[in-house]
């Protein structure tokens, strides 16, 4: 079967084809990113404006790319929740207006299960079950899965999400939106060790707090000035003290659950330290650490599609069509 999946969820239309829940033939996405830039952060009457001029001619080219005629199409999968309600709108009018046009069924789909089913897109075989972290610009939580049908929240977020504290720090330190990528090429350059950070208070339990890292960052800076090297050894502390967090919040949600899988999604799997971090982390424990590949852990649409065909053909979820 062929699923047609429409992500709208914040700043990127993304339409794809998946077959069969696993092959990608077709993975377009528009992004209004440059227009936010300017702003240090997504506006949403931007992003909801550039959904609705860029989604049809998404759509056109995900079809070309695929070779597939419309009618092939079983199903259509589209992003429900959560994200900017003028974005999902956009995605979920398209949506509906396609299935009935069509006569197919419509799955709808929660982005942040898109971002851990990315994984079943990139790695042909994984163990259940498996604890998964998502870290993006929206969300930053550990789920116990018993497979991707049975998703149970450990826990999330308290304040900021991880990608929030990458965009906002970024933007207190004059580096310009998104944030994560900016943080990641000049930590490079910069000594990791040099500023110790800490999360009080969040030490136990399977919670996360971002917002405190925020505000230490702006507080040494205070009476600092913002040099070249400053900058770098400032970025590589902060995404150190990041990684350490995430590292030991997830391996712990494994050894509280007995899993030796953790799966990981979301726009900040896409920073190659935490990937070599994690990944190394957890073979120490027995665990296998799987991330998608690096394009699948941002806001797409074959994660979407990929989801709703797998749910489709396992008769689990809400049907409409
Ligand atoms: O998943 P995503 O594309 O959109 C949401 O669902 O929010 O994630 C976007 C977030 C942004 O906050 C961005 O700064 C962060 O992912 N991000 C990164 C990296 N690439 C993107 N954070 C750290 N390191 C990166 N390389
Ligand atoms: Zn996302």
């Amino acid at each position: 079967m062929i699923t047609l999946g429409i992500e709208s969820s914040c700043d990127e239309t993304g339409v794809a084809l998946v077959k069969d829940e696993k092959t990608v033939l077709s993975n377009i996405i528009a992004s209004s990113l440059k227009l936010h830039c300017r702003h240090g952060g997504v506006i949403p009457e931007i992003a909801s404006r550039m959904q609705l001029e860029s989604i049809a001619g998404v759509f056109q080219e995900a079809l070309k790319e695929a070779g597939i005629k419309p009618e092939k199409i079983g199903l259509i999968a589209f992003t429900g929740h959560p994200g900017l309600p003028g974005s999902l709108t956009v995605g979920t009018a398209f949506a509906r207006g396609l299935a009935a046009g069509l006569g197919k069924p419509l799955a709808e789909i929660d982005h942040v299960y898109g971002h851990i089913y990315a994984n079943a897109l990139s790695h042909k075989k994984i163990v259940f079950p498996a604890v998964a972290l998502v870290v993006s610009g929206g969300h930053t939580s550990l789920f116990y899965l018993k497979d991707f049908s049975a998703i149970r929240l450990l826990g999330q977020t308290r304040d900021d999400a991880c990608g929030e504290a990458f965009d906002k720090v970024a933007k207190i330190m004059g580096l310009g939106y998104p944030g994560g990528p900016l943080i990641e090429k000049i930590a490079g350059q910069g000594d990791k060790q040099k500023i110790k950070f800490s999360f009080p208070g969040m030490k136990n339990g399977l919670d996360f707090s971002f917002s405190g890292i925020k505000t230490a960052v702006l507080y040494y800076l205070k009476n600092r000035k913002l040099t070249p090297r400053l900058k770098a050894d400032l970025a590589a502390s902060f995404q150190e003290s990041v990684i350490k967090n995430l590292t030991d919040k997830s391996l712990l949600a494994c050894r509280i659950r007995k899993t030796k899988t953790l799966l990981v999604g979301g726009g900040v799997a896409a920073n190659s330290c935490l990937r070599q971090r994690l990944v190394s982390a957890a073979r120490e424990e027995g665990v296998t650490c799987l991330f998608p590949d690096i394009r699948l852990c941002m806001d797409n649409a074959a994660m979407i599609a990929g989801l709703g065909g797998y749910l489709y053909q396992s008769r689990i979820p809400r049907f409409k069509g």
